[in-house]
């Protein structure tokens, strides 16, 4: 690809990544409009009113301004600030949005449309410059010499992370903010292999405070980073343990940092801790395909351990399960290993943790995307799974039709853009004529189409796309 064409092809691919995030958005979201919890979308709009109107101490604390029964605050202290920035976002706006006690469950366009555009800034600034970064590292690691057929590979690569379905209709649609946990850690894999370890640190210590499900991540980064410290590369004893404390001290400042409202007592602290690790909800909530949630049927795990002794079982597990990869890393340390590492210990912790949810296949799902440069066809079907995996929880919040966008948007034009075409799967086809099919996605894309000057569309039921002979 020449320099205009690429620029071409990548600024395409950014619009159109875009479009999907601004389709998806005009769908339904968790919890619309069912009382009295509503759902993910009134749990980030509850943080919000929380963090915008009670002093720091107060946001992880059940006091009388704050039930903590009612969404209470449990992700880290990250969350809360990026919480109180957009409910002073909030506030500018309307400022009954976020009016302590009595904006609960708000839902009208407007208020809909203002959250969507937080969303869709956060892809803007994080997940998609994250994505094009780590993209490129990744594709100049695996190819030392750029030629024409490795350029299109990492375009094709990039396309495919930025159109990922699974992580546009969660946080795009279901509602929540993926983009930025998973962005930072994106940034942190870009920065370790273009060889800045301690940028890499102090991102993924962001993205682990901002959703503390980073953690199925943090191995390979604590067992590379460990070996790339002590590696041939630093000659004398002391240059290794002086790039150790560094990095140490990288990490412990910016938790400090993050923390710092909270440290202050070892009671509040406290407080911070117990709310992100709630033991009290139980080995599994929802139907997950999660280890625990099968052996359930043959062992009724609830009745039989307490949740301290579940959560004890589960830690073993999950860190015997992901052993050996983290061996493998630290024997073999090497770029590529290190991601594959990021896949197999993330998916230890889909199968044994403590309180896996089915979005957590997204944690799997990125470090698999990074490899389709290696693993073209196994990330693609991992990813395509992945997706299908969450279909019961879309299904809940009528994101049926955004389902939809479990398509493959094919850059027909090898490269230059502009032309799209749309494989299209959704039980809503079922006893539909071609027409009308076509005029179902027709209609969810209606304003969108009008930009793109050549859409051509399949469209299947999920049967008969199970039929196809070349799939
Ligand atoms: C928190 O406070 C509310 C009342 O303000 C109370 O109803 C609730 O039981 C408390 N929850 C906990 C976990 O203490
Ligand atoms: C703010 O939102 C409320 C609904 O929550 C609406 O009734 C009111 O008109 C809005 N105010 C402005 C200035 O848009």
């Amino acid at each position: 690809m020449a320099i205009s064409e690429k620029s071409f092809a990548y600024g395409g691919t950014v619009l159109l990544a875009l479009f999907l995030r601004s389709a998806i958005s005009m769908h339904g979201h968790s919890g619309e409009g069912v009382p009295p919890m509503y759902g993910d979308y009134e749990a980030q709009r509850h943080w919000q009113e929380v963090t915008v109107n009670l002093p720091i101490r107060e946001w992880y604390r059940n006091t009388s301004d704050n039930d903590l029964m009612y969404w209470g605050l449990d992700y880290p202290p990250l969350t809360a600030y990026h919480s109180l920035v957009v409910g002073l976002a909030a506030r500018k706006v309307n400022s009954s949005y976020v009016e302590l006690h009595e904006s609960r469950g708000i839902s009208t366009p407007e208020h809909k449309y203002f959250m969507r555009w937080s969303v869709l800034v956060a892809d803007l600034l994080i997940y998609i410059p994250a994505v094009l970064f780590v993209m490129r590292a990744v594709s100049r690691l695996v190819w030392k010499r750029a030629s024409a057929s490795s350029e299109n590979i990492a375009f094709i690569s990039t396309l495919l992370a930025l159109i990922y379905p699974g992580q546009i209709l969660i946080d795009n649609g279901h509602f929540q903010y993926n983009n930025i946990s998973l962005g930072f850690m994106l940034l942190a894999v870009a920065f370790i292999i273009t060889d800045q370890n301690v940028i890499a640190a102090i991102m993924f210590c962001l993205a682990l405070n901002y959703k503390q499900m980073e953690l199925y991540h943090a191995l390979p980064f604590f067992v590379y980073l460990l070996r790339e410290c002590f590696s041939g590369k630093r000659q004398s004893f002391t240059g290794k343990i002086a790039s150790l404390i560094q990095l140490g001290f990288v990490v412990i400042i910016t938790f400090a940092i993050l923390w710092a409202p909270w440290i202050c007592s070892f009671d509040s602290f406290l407080a911070v801790v117990r709310r992100i690790f709630p033991l009290a909800r139980g080995v599994f909530e929802d139907k997950v395909a999660n280890f625990w949630c099968v052996f359930n049927v043959v062992v009724k795990l609830k009745e039989k351990f307490t949740n301290e002794v579940m959560a004890l079982i589960c830690l073993g597990t999950t860190l015997l399960a992901a052993f050996p990869s983290c061996v493998h890393l630290f024997f073999k340390p090497s770029k590529v290993n290190f991601l594959y590492s990021l896949i197999n210990t993330s998916l230890a912790f889909f199968l044994f943790s403590f309180q896996v949810h089915e979005k957590s296949i997204l944690l799997v799902a990125l470090p698999v995307l990074l490899l389709t440069t290696v693993e073209t066809l196994a990330s693609q079907w991992f990813a395509l799974i992945s997706v299908f995996s969450m279909f019961p929880l879309l299904e809940k919040d009528r994101l049926v039709v955004a389902f939809v966008s479990t398509m493959e948007v094919i850059d027909e034009s090898d490269g230059c853009g502009g032309k799209f075409s749309a494989l299209v799967v959704s039980p809503q086809f079922e006893g539909k004529t071609l027409i009308q099919r076509h005029r179902l996605v027709n209609s969810a894309l209606s304003e969108e189409l009008k930009t793109i000057h050549a859409f051509s569309q399949k469209t299947f039921t999920p049967k008969q796309w199970a039929e196809q002979p070349t799939n």
